[in-house]
Order: structure tokens, then C-alpha cells, then sequence
């Protein structure tokens, strides 16, 4: 089938280098020049593993191309995917301006083929409804609307987007799931997923109540490591013994300095504004973000208390991406915990394997980065672990503590085993299990 994706961010690009792999034909366009100039070279703009290789194969074998226009887009496609960004408002309501403008120019490229124009961008419910309805004002042109949420993760994006667990088609018209069906039904046959079909408004609740529910964890689990921290217990232990019962499950119950990234942070956010809109309450999400925020807070707290203060304190951080895999710094827990070290005096010096070009751009100027863990920890008062790159767990300890100028390491993210810590001659001080003293 003939595809067009508006908008090459992550979910964009990785939706269309993932359709052309299972067999459509498929034109993606974004409005920055260098990001298509690139793309056209089979170059990604961020990283994300085994994305190159479908770029550069769907570019090969004829299957991807690279527009900056829509015009062309429309013109090639019989179903349009809607990728552009939804960030939050000052007020943590979705910023729907993308949105609006692409569905205006749409309604400025359609003709007399019918398409489908398909919501993949996490959107607040309604959303949907309201794009059809503009469109309708402004042309004659037989389109319909669908949601199709997206559920990938990033730094698993190719492996996510080509085997889900379920494909979900909110969809008000039966031309327009057919259509649907046919884009998905090479994934559906590789992954075995379930396909549910929904009304346009069940499925974008679906994407934000999926996130919502998934940071609720993080934070319900981080709510135990508060408690963990305050009178003894091992979160780690107690997330096992909650998992092993089959309605909790056992994912997403990692303790540490909280969820951050492009959408829980934004899409809890926009969630929780909806409930104030419809029902004046939003107190359960609301406490998921403070709870979030105060898991930061907590960890600087852990070395505060062993350093008396930091300020002239030398941080050695480790991990600025928001999570493993990824360069991706929207919203990294990192950027705010390194904001306070500085506000508080210290001195931050930083490593992360593939984040630093990135963080270089977002963090101020006083931040040090260093070319490998241990000249990040070298002469450092502590070391604050931030991301759980797989790298860090695999330091020689001894030479950890070499370098070191104090032998205090802070957790955020759980790494470490607690008693080999103890064994090494660390403090240790991790989330919500016991703390090493030497
Ligand atoms: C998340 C969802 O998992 C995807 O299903 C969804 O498609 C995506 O948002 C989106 O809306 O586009 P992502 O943001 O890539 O995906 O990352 P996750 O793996 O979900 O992690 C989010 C944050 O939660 C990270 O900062 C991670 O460190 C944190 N986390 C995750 C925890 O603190 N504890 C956990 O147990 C799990």
C-alpha cells in the first residue's frame, strides 16, 4: 500500500521505516530540511538500535522516501499517518497547534481519491473528532479520521513497532478499518497481535490511559522505596513478591529516581488536565507527579546527608539519558537532579556512553563531561549513578574506588548489589533498599 507519515520524530520515523520493512511504500515528511537531507543520506537523526538498517534498506530496495512538503505526501498515499509533536502546555494540557496546522494543510492537499488520515501522535481524547471536524469546514474530499495509537519504547522502537502486543484501530467508518487492516496485517501475521477495533475516542483514551497506568506503577513502586528508605525493607524484594501475582505483574516496578522522557512526564501531565476538565479531580496523577519529583529529590537528599553540603563538592555523575538505550534527554530525570548539584554549589563532572552530545546542548555550561566512567569519578567526592546503562554494572569496583576521591556511591537506579557494595568498601546508598555505611 502507498503510506505517508507527517512528522519524522521517533514515532514517525520508526513507524515508517517499520512499514517499509514489512512491504509498503512508504514517503515521510518532516518540515526541517536537515533532518530529510540526512534521512535521504540513511542517516537517523537520534539514536535507536536497528533503525539505520531499515532506513538505509527501505532506501535501497525503493520502498522509503524523504519529503519536505506534504503535497507530494498526500499525492503518493492512500492512508496518512499524523506524527507531529503534541508537547505540554505551561499548564500541562497537550499543545494541539501541530496538530491543527497539519490538518489544515491536509485539508489543502486532499482530492478526489478518498484517504485515510490516521492519528498516531498521543493525543487528549476528542482530539480525533475535532480534526475531522475541521477538515469537514474545509473541504469536500472524502477522508476519515482513525486513532491508532502507538505503544513503542524507545531504545526497543523497531523490535516494539514489529511486534506489539496489540494494534489498536479506533475508527468510525468500516472503508477506513479495512484500510487499516490492510497496512497492519504483515505485522499482525510476523507478531501474532491482537487487533482491537474501537470508536476514534476509546482508542485515544486507551494510549493515555496505557501511560498513565504505566507511570502510576513507577511511582506506586517508588512510594514503597520512600517507605523502604523511612523504616527498613528492600524494595526490590517487595516489587518481586508483588510481581509474582499474575494481576500485578512483575514489569514497570523498578524503584529509582523516577520516569522521565518524551511522554509519561507529558502524557500524565495532559491526562491529569483532562480529569480536572471533566471531573474537577485529578488528585491520583497528580500525587504519580509528586511522587515522581520527590524521587529526585530523595537521591540528592542521600548525598547531601553523607557530604553535609555539596557545595565545592566534586559529583561524579554516571547516565544522563532518561532511560538505557537511547540518547534521548527529554526530560531526564538528570537534567533536574544536575540543576540542583550546581544550584546547591557543586561541582558536576559527566559520562554517558551515547547522551553527551545531546546533554551538551541542554545542560549549562559549568558541566564537565568526561570520555569514560572512571575520569568522570576521578578525584569525585561521590559518584551519583542517573541511567542504568548495562556498562556501569559491569565497573570494576576496586577501580571505582580508585578513582574516587571518597568512596560513596548513590544509586539512583538500583545498579549495584547491595552486599558487593558492602564487600568493596563503599557507602552505598541505593532506592528503597538498605544503605551501606562504612
Ligand atoms: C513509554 C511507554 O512505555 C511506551 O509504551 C509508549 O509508547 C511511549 O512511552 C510513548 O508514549 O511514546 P518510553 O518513554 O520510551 O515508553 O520509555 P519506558 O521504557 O516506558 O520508560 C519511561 C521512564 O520510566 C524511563 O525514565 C524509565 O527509566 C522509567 N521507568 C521504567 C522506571 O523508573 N521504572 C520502571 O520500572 C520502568
Amino acid at each position: 500500500m502507498n503510506i505517508g507519515v507527517a512528522g519524522l520524530g521517533h514515532v514517525g520515523l520508526v513507524t515508517a521505516a517499520c512499514l517499509a520493512e514489512v512491504g509498503h511504500h512508504v514517503v515521510g515528511m518532516d518540515v526541517s530540511t536537515e533532518r530529510v537531507q540526512d534521512l535521504r543520506r540513511g542517516k537517523a537523526p537520534f539514536f535507536e538500535p536497528g533503525l539505520d538498517l531499515l532506513i538505509g534498506r527501505g532506501l535501497r530496495e525503493g520502498r522509503l522516501r524523504f519529503e519536505e512538503r506534504l503535497p507530494p505526501v498526500v499525492e503518493h498515499s492512500d492512508a496518512v499517518f499524523i506524527c507531529v509533536g503534541t508537547p505540554s502546555l505551561p499548564n500541562g494540557e497537550a499543545d494541539l497547534s501541530q496538530v491543527e496546522g497539519l490538518a489544515v494543510e491536509l485539508a489543502g492537499c486532499l482530492d478526489d481519491r478518498y484517504r485515510v488520515l490516521i492519528e498516531k501522535s498521543t493525543v487528549p481524547v476528542t482530539t480525533g473528532g475535532r480534526m475531522f471536524r475541521t477538515i469537514a469546514r474545509l473541504t469536500e474530499c472524502r477522508c476519515d479520521i482513525v486513532s491508532n495509537p502507538e505503544f513503542l519504547r524507545e531504545g526497543s522502537a523497531v523490535h516494539d513497532a514489529l511486534n506489539p502486543d496489540r494494534i489498536v484501530i479506533g475508527s468510525a467508518s468500516p472503508e477506513a478499518t479495512t484500510v487499516m487492516r490492510e497496512i497492519y496485517a504483515p505485522v499482525v501475521e510476523r507478531s501474532g497481535c491482537v487487533v482491537l477495533e474501537t470508536d476514534v475516542a476509546t482508542a485515544e483514551l486507551i494510549k493515555h490511559a496505557s501511560n498513565a497506568f504505566l507511570a502510576t506503577k513507577i511511582s506506586f513502586i517508588n512510594y514503597i522505596a520512600e517507605v523502604c528508605d523511612a523504616v527498613g525493607g528492600d524494595v526490590e524484594i517487595v516489587a518481586r513478591g508483588m510481581g509474582l501475582d499474575q494481576r500485578i505483574a512483575p514489569d514497570f516496578l523498578r524503584a529509582g529516581i523516577g520516569y522521565g522522557g518524551s511522554c509519561f512526564p507529558k502524557d500524565v501531565g495532559a491526562f491529569a488536565a483532562i480529569g480536572e476538565q471533566v471531573s474537577g479531580d485529578s488528585a491520583l496523577l497528580r500525587a504519580v507527579q509528586d511522587i515522581n519529583r520527590r524521587a529526585m529529590r530523595r537521591l540528592i537528599e542521600k548525598v547531601r546527608s553523607e557530604l553535609w553540603y555539596l557545595k565545592d563538592k566534586r559529583i561524579g555523575v554516571l547516565g544522563l539519558a532518561f532511560k538505557p538505550g537511547t540518547d534521548d534527554m527529554r526530560d531526564a530525570p538528570s537534567l533536574t537532579i544536575i540543576a540542583s548539584l550546581l544550584e546547591e554549589g557543586a561541582e558536576v563532572v559527566a559520562y554517558d556512553p551515547v547522551a553527551m552530545p545531546a546533554a551538551k546542548e541542554l545542560l549549562p555550561e559549568q558541566v564537565r563531561f568526561a570520555g569514560d566512567p572512571l575520569e568522570a569519578l576521578h578525584d569525585a567526592h561521590a559518584a551519583m549513578i542517573l541511567t542504568e546503562w548495562p556498562q556501569f554494572a559491569e565497573l570494576d569496583l576496586a577501580e571505582m574506588k580508585n578513582a574516587l576521591r571518597l568512596p560513596i556511591v548513590a544509586d539512583g537506579r538500583n545498579v549495584f548489589d547491595v552486599g558487593r557494595m558492602r564487600d568493596a568498601g563503599f557507602t552505598y546508598l541505593s532506592m528503597g533498599r538498605p544503605a551501606v555505611e562504612q
